[in-house]
């Protein structure tokens, strides 16, 4: 009682002490960050996204989908019966910038691939009004005949590599062969893409429009694997079966 009485009544020290006090709570905080090699928990299924997906999630972030699009669901029960399970930080941990976004005038697309069909999705970009009478979203109709830029496409994945993402050096050589094989026009190119990307890499003409590989076929191939990575039905869960 009377030791604290002189620490109360002696700025300097009360200072000094509060100090020591912030910087063994600071370090044992901070320290272990060094240590560790990433704080994202591992989830099977994860993997850095296709040259072909990157590029349409290039185009995702050019034409400022994210201002009204979210893309990270929440634990919270309404979220989760709306749009499926809710986000996992590993699922974003491949984002660079990530795209949690701040704003939902549309839903939240984290877990539309699968949806709908690739023609449900070249026709709602081209006028989202055809199919959703009341909608506010723009239309997107150019990206059907723009042709894709693919001519720096290796050049992204790198970049991404220098940030962290895992991308082998094989991945970067065979980046524009696997863009073609994944786009439907370059059927012989599939088995090399799935070799690096995993079984469950999705192939085909994403745009509708045959050996032409436009801006759509990247964009509808980002967003039909959008939330599709992990196989949630492989974990078992404690929690009420609307929630899991
Ligand atoms: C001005 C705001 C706005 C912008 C910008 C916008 N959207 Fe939308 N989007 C909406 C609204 C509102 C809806 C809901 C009505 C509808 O389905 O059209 C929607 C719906 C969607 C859906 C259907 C989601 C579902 O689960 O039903 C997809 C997919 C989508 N948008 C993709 C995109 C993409 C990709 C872009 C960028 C190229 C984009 N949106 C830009 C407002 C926007």
């Amino acid at each position: 009682m009377i030791k604290h009485d002189k620490i109360e009544r002696n700025a300097t020290l009360l200072l000094v002490l509060s100090l020591l006090v912030v910087t063994i709570g600071g370090l044992v905080e901070i320290a272990p960050l060094y240590y560790i090699e990433n704080t994202i928990e591992k989830v099977k299924g994860v993997r850095p996204y296709t040259p072909l997906e990157l590029a349409g999630r290039n185009i995702y972030i050019r034409e400022g989908c994210y201002v009204c699009h979210s893309q990270m669901v929440r634990p919270f029960r309404d979220e989760v019966e709306r749009y499926g399970h809710y986000s996992l930080a590993a699922e974003s941990m491949y984002d660079h910038p990530f795209q949690w976004g701040s704003k939902r005038t549309g839903p939240d697309l984290a877990r539309v691939g699968g949806k709908y069909s690739d023609d449900w999705h070249v026709g709602h970009l081209k006028d989202p009004r055809a199919l959703v009478p009341e909608s506010v979203m723009p239309g997107y109709s150019f990206m059907a005949s723009a042709e894709l830029r693919t001519d720096d496409i290796a050049a992204h994945l790198k970049a991404n590599s220098m940030i962290g993402v895992p991308y082998s050096e094989d991945m970067v050589a065979n980046a524009l062969a696997d863009l073609k094989a994944q786009a439907g026009a370059d059927e012989d190119g599939v088995e090399g893409l799935r070799a690096r990307y995993g079984e469950r890499t999705l192939a085909r003409d994403f745009g509708g429009n045959g050996k032409k590989i436009t801006e759509m076929d990247a964009l509808v191939a980002y967003l039909q694997m959008l939330g599709t990575l992990v196989d949630f039905s492989a974990y078992k869960s404690d929690a009420p079966e609307n929630l899991r």
